[in-house]
């Protein structure tokens, strides 16, 4: 094997803490920066990863510091949304080979774009963490779909939560995924807001209605907040056949099974499907793996290249703008703005009950209420 990747990671989160943990599990990457506004953001990843081979990094408490100090050949981006354009823009300016940038891509359209362009400008590969596209139940059901087990796709249903931009980012990029990453052709949705709900500091609805058509003629449903017991994956009901799929497994009846529902379980390449967290760290390892391969030159493109991130992000605000106005939106979609603020900033949407709240808070250290992005 080769010299190993030099990573660095802006945001020490959560999900920055599956990076790193894919990085070490792959095996092709170094960790050699850490950049967090948090010392023990930064001492709690030091706790976890300290004694891996792979794991040495420098920490700064300013990121721009790192990625003017340290020859990247990645960076890693796990800050709220509203940092994930700034870090990236800043990040491919200074030309690492590759950035690995978080989901939901960006806040809104115009953000997602400005990543794509510096990018593209400064020669740098860009991925979106949607992981789910390397689960082996994903990937097997993409696969079924495209050979015609169940006939043709007629309606791809799917439940969530949490925000259309957050949750349901991943289902959005899913329904392109199985279907072979078609385009979505056209949207409708409806949008419940009545509190002041936030999601990591976007403004999120408190319930959604939405509808897709996709190119190939399937159509999407999608729920979100009406139940509490949502879930990655989704039904997907064609003419000769259906196809019932969670990250772990899938079922599919179709002539071939008898017409009964039959129960599949394909096992990963670095854990299996009973681990703990299985469709973070399964799918965080192969997406870590694939994005060594694209930079190294061994593959063309990578699975959530950023195109796809920017589709994900379209589609969940082709609802909103559907809703801002009571029409079918026909993307590519032509608005730049957040359609949710646009909306609730005219008076368009008016708050019912006032009071912000933001349903990721919890995450949040020390006295902070908010992002970096709005506290300064
Ligand atoms: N792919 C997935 O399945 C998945 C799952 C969870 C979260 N996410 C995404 O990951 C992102 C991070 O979410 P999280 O839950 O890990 O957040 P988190 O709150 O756990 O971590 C964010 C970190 O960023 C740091 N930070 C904020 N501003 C910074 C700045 N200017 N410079 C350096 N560090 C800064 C914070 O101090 C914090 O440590 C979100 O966009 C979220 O949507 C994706």
């Amino acid at each position: 094997m080769g010299e190993k990747l030099k990573v660095g990671v802006i945001g020490c989160g959560g999900m920055a803490a599956n990076h790193v943990a894919s990085y070490l599990v792959c095996g092709r990457f170094e960790v050699v920066g850490l950049a967090d506004l948090s010392a023990q953001a930064m001492a709690d990843f030091d706790g976890r990863f300290g004694n891996r081979e792979g794991y040495r990094p420098k920490r700064y408490m300013d990121a721009l510091a790192m990625i003017d100090a340290e020859e990247l050949d990645v960076v890693s981006i796990g800050t709220w949304h509203k940092g994930h354009a700034r870090w990236t823009i800043a990040a491919a300016a200074r030309r690492p080979k590759a950035i690995l940038c978080e989901k939901p891509m960006a806040e809104d359209l115009g953000h997602a774009e400005q990543m794509l362009v510096a990018c593209r400008r400064n020669g740098v590969k860009l991925a979106i963490g949607h992981q789910r596209r390397f689960l082996p139940s994903y990937v097997a059901v993409r696969d079924l779909i495209a050979s015609g087990a169940v006939g043709r796709v007629e309606l791809v249903r799917a439940v969530s939560g949490a925000g259309l931009l957050n949750w349901a980012s991943h289902l959005f990029d899913m329904f392109r995924y199985i279907l072979g990453d078609a385009d979505c052709e056209w949207a409708m949705g409806t949008v419940e807001r009545s509190t002041e709900r936030y999601e990591r500091s976007t403004r999120i609805e408190d319930r959604a209605v939405c509808a897709f058509g996709f190119e190939g003629g399937a159509e999407g449903m999608l729920l979100s907040d009406f139940t509490p017991d949502y879930y990655q994956g989704c039904t997907v009901y064609g003419d000769a056949g259906m196809i019932d799929m969670r990250p772990e497994y899938y079922r599919l009846m179709n002539e071939d099974t008898g017409g009964r529902w039959e129960t599949r379980t394909p096992g990963g390449k670095y854990f299996q499907p009973e681990a703990e967290g299985f469709e973070y760290r399964e799918g965080g390892a192969l997406q870590a793996e694939e994005l060594a391969d694209w930079v190294e030159g061994k593959r063309g493109t990578h699975r959530g290249e950023a195109t796809h991130g920017y589709k994900a992000v379209e589609m969940a605000c082709a609802i909103y703008d559907s809703a801002r106005l009571h029409e079918v939106v026909r993307l590519p979609l032509q608005t730049r703005a957040y359609p949710l603020d646009l909306m609730v900033e005219s008076g368009h949407l008016p708050v019912r009950y006032p009071g912000r709240y933001d349903i990721r808070a919890g995450n949040l250290r020390g006295e902070n209420m908010g992002s970096d992005e709005e506290n300064r």
